[in-house]
């Protein structure tokens, strides 16, 4: 974590909780935050539930978001989501490329742009999801993927475009599983995209953004990530869906 990042801390329900419980939580959460001054806290939460959750999150530091949206602008698109959609259910981000939607879903890398374009034409905060499966990493390609991953969503975007953007590195292998990282290998894995922006988009850019740390992250780890240089965050999943375990992880002590 370097001082000029704030921390942002955002927790991914997938397709959990129902209304009411999804309502609990996020009530729970508004009442334990701060004025949000010395970190980031939000969450991503299933689409239909939008509408209700940021309306309790509202008038409070907060952030809501969306896990998923297409990239049109509208159109004969059965079943899915674009942006301006989702800004009208109150979200103001939206995960990009979560590692389910490429993998569970199919989702091609050539998709990651066209969303993050029409995210930032929609004025929404995208958080692009990049990281590399087991035999990635066993066979040594964990850099390889994660070039060809940003190359292949950044394309297109502009160095004063960078400042609305968020990256998230979610190792697959790591997800769900209970096996976090190891600090080597976050550390290892923010640092060469951290470094890759700063190629591609400019000094400026690569101090700049945030990179958050995503998979099996619990109130046990969060305190060693978050001490990494290059963590400046987490997206939490299973852990996000319990108060007990999401508020010690919004409240870790740096
Ligand atoms: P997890 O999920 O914390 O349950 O591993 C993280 C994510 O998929 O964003």
């Amino acid at each position: 974590m370097s001082d000029g990042r704030k921390p942002y801390i955002a927790g991914n329900w997938k397709m959990n909780l129902d209304r009411s419980k999804a309502l609990d939580l996020i009530k729970t959460i508004k009442g334990r935050l701060g004025d949000g001054n010395d970190r980031e806290v939000a969450v991503f939460a299933p689409s239909v539930y939008l509408a209700d959750v940021s309306a309790v999150a509202q008038g409070s530091p907060l952030g809501v978001g969306a896990q998923n949206m297409y990239y049109e602008p509208g159109g004969a698109f059965t079943g899915e989501l674009c942006g301006t959609m989702l800004r009208e259910v109150g979200a103001d981000r939206v995960l990009v490329g979560h590692s389910e939607r490429r993998h569970v879903f199919g989702e091609p890398d050539e998709w990651m742009s066209r969303k993050i374009r029409a995210a930032l034409r929609d004025s929404l905060l995208p958080v692009l999801c990049v990281g590399e499966r087991l035999e990635e990493r066993k066979g040594n390609k964990t850099d390889r993927v994660l070039k060809k991953q940003l190359e292949s969503a950044l394309i297109d975007l502009q160095a004063d475009e960078v400042r609305r953007l968020t990256i998230a590195y979610e190792p697959v292998w790591a997800i769900g599983t209970g096996e976090v990282a190891t600090p080597d290998q976050a550390a290892a894995a923010h640092a060469f995209i951290r470094k890759w922006i700063a190629q591609k988009l400019g000094a400026e850019s690569g101090e700049a953004i945030r990179i958050l740390y995503g998979g099996s992250v619990s109130p046990d780890n969060v305190k060693a990530l978050m001490a990494l240089d290059d963590v400046d965050g987490v997206l939490v999943g299973g852990a996000s869906l319990k108060p007990d375990l999401f508020l010690p992880i919004i409240e870790y002590d740096s």
